[in-house]
């Protein structure tokens, strides 16, 4: 019941975020529950308003629904510049700093992010919070994980390799890698705990983003938006 009622807040913010894609756009197309609810509402306006766009998939999963929902698909090499990306994410902050990463895909989703004009994410209002405080996700180079094990330690963090099912396999992203979900408790500078973890080597990139424009909030009564 709990879940349905976040479910729902996250649809009205999806369906908020898409009604800013118009005529002719290049749209990043984000990863996970609430980016799945924003390619369902696209596919309803191609149909519905003949609505033209092209998207670029962050994951292999937002591909095939995209291609299901009747998007044109193209690649970052194709256009690499896009008008707007529009994803979900695991936290967002009272600066509008973000944490991402929840299902493994946030390298392709800031690569896409960055390549974007705008970054448009939706949330359900339980999402917002004060200061971050979720484990960061950390794509990792499976040769290096012990060093990246280090060096969060080093930050101070209690890094965890991701695990995936039960029968004790770690969790691989697309990129064939491994995730180390590290703990920092209270995030007090998202800009320089960024800065600290992208210069970790051996670690692809991390979950935190600071590239936000806006955030639709999904909450009981419809959506409030957020702007930086
Ligand atoms: C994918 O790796 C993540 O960055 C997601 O965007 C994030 O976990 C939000 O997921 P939900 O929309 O499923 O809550």
């Amino acid at each position: 019941m709990n879940e349905d009622k976040r479910g729902k807040k996250k649809e009205k913010a999806a369906e908020s975020a898409a009604s800013l894609i118009k005529d002719g756009m290049v749209v990043g197309l984000g990863t996970g529950s609430t980016a799945e609810f924003v390619i369902r509402r696209i596919g309803v306006r191609i149909k519905e308003e003949g609505l033209e766009v092209l998207g670029v998939p962050t994951s292999l999963r937002t591909e095939m629904l995209a291609i299901e929902c009747g998007i044109p698909i193209t690649t970052l090499s194709e256009h690499p510049a896009l008008d707007i990306c529009i994803d979900g994410a695991d936290q967002v902050d009272s600066q509008l700093n973000l944490i991402k990463g929840g299902w493994g895909s946030h390298t392709r989703e800031k690569i896409v992010s960055y390549a974007a004009k705008k970054l448009v994410i939706c949330i359900e209002e339980e999402k917002l919070v004060e200061m971050l405080n979720k484990p960061v996700p950390l794509e990792v180079l499976p040769y290096a994980v012990k060093i990246v094990d280090r060096e969060v330690k080093e930050l101070g963090g209690v890094p965890v390799l991701r695990e995936e099912g039960n029968k004790g396999g770690y969790f691989i992203t697309e990129n064939e890698n491994l995730i180390i979900d590290a703990d920092f408790g209270v995030i007090n500078n998202p800009e320089e705990m960024s800065v600290a973890l992208s210069s970790i080597v051996g670690s692809v990139e991390h979950g935190i983003f600071t590239n936000v424009a806006e955030v639709h909030v999904g909450n009981e009564k419809g959506v409030k938006i957020l702007k930086k």
